[in-house]
């Protein structure tokens, strides 16, 4: 089984083609255009910027990814012997599509786009909930760094295999900080999220006090890794409070009232990005792991932008060892935390579900059932 799927739900364009081989979900290529640094300019991202992107770039990202999906000896220089609508037609069992949640233009444009290929090339379409591709791209082919997540260890086989259930989610991206108990990929519980701004929304707009490009996390983690530390500290909000949700409005209050009393130089801005990535690091390591301790999970699977930080994966792996739980912690390869399409395509095909073109619309505030 091999689908195209599609991901424009914000201000990445992205394509891939993603297929099922043996029980692993195999990468046979992935193109993402981003406007990012458009919204760089902007500091942010404004709607319908992103939207005039995703036309420009929708239809070229896709042929791209049909083309480069070919081996190497068939597709010659770029592919360019062969028409990506022949590789389509022929090649493409199913498009899959992120439906939502997301910026509706942005949404629209590929929600849109693929319906009409649906309709023209008469493929069947599986609609994609972003936010659990997110958690799911864990489960995308990584013999590389050698990880050994149930699912893609080859070694030991079934793909989706019991071992991988239960597990806690824990989505940290710009948009969203959820925490999910899955008993099975249909099955699933949400635990909490944040009660204002998300994670990776949250260092976005301390980076934006602190004089930071956009979006700032990457950036926030390297001034981190550079102060080593410091004793500046800032609070992790609602920490303590016997709740899996979350609060990061406080944290950027407490940031803006401190830069207003002190003069920023190059080391204090680092010192502040280490004292903040560790607050945020603290309230999300320790909220989950308390999940997963009282639904007794054994693998924690992490997703979302935000997920590309390694000291969080490292916070993670020293505070479940510290606390002596026998908790797996898995974060995505880098390049699959942030927004792809081939997280879209590795969803798709876990849990392949057919939707009619018909009954697909985009939904911009799609949450969990
Ligand atoms: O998942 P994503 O690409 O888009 C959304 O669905 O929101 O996440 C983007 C977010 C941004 O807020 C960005 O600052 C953050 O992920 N991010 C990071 C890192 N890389 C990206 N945050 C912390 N550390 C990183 N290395
Ligand atoms: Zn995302």
């Amino acid at each position: 089984m091999r689908v195209l799927a599609i991901e424009s739900s914000c201000d990445e364009t992205s394509a891939a083609v993603v297929e099922k081989r043996n029980n692993q979900i195999v990468v046979c290529s992935s193109v993402t255009a981003t406007s990012l640094t458009i919204h760089a300019k902007t500091g942010g991202i404004i709607p319908e910027n992103a939207a005039r992107e995703q036309v420009k770039y929708i239809m070229p990202t896709i042929e791209e990814a049909l083309r480069l999906s070919l081996p190497a000896g068939k597709a010659g220089v770029h592919g360019s012997q062969f028409k990506a609508r022949e590789i389509l037609e022929s090649d493409i069992d199913a498009i899959a599509i992120t439906y939502g949640p997301g910026l509706i233009g942005s949404l629209l444009v590929g929600v849109e786009t693929i319906k009409t290929l649906a309709y023209v090339f008469n493929k069947p379409v599986i609609p994609v909930n972003h936010l659990l591709a997110h958690l799911f791209a864990n489960f995308i082919e990584n013999e590389a760094d050698g990880r050994k997540l149930p699912a893609t260890n080859k070694a030991r086989g079934q793909m989706l295999e019991a071992s991988s259930f239960p597990f806690i989610g824990l989505i940290v991206s710009g948009g969203h900080t959820d925490l999910l108990y899955f008993k099975n990929i249909e099955e699933y519980k949400w635990l909490g999220g944040t009660r204002d701004d998300a994670a990776g929304e949250a260092l976005d707009k301390i980076g934006r006090l602190l004089g930071l490009k956009y979006p700032a996390g990457a950036e926030i983690e390297q001034r981190a890794k550079r102060a080593g530390k410091t004793t500046l500290r800032f609070k992790s909000p609602i920490i303590n409070e016997e709740t899996f949700d979350f609060s990061f409005s406080g944290l950027k209050t407490e940031v803006l009232r401190y830069v207003q009393k002190n003069k920023l130089t190059e080391k204090l801005v680092n010192e502040i990005c280490f004292a903040v990535q560790k607050a945020v690091l603290d309230v999300l390591v320790k909220k989950t792991l308390a999940a997963a301790e009282k639904y007794n999970c054994k693998t924690v699977l992490l997703g979302g932008g935000v997920s590309a930080n390694q000291a969080l994966l490292e916070k993670f792996k020293l505070e479940a060892s510290s606390q002596k739980l026998e908790a797996n912690i898995f974060a995505p390869e880098q390049k699959y935390c942030t927004d792809n399409a081939t997280m879209i395509g590795a969803y798709a095909l876990l849990n392949y579900k057919e939707v009619p073109w018909q009954k697909i619309h985009a939904e911009p505030d799609l949450y969990f059932d």
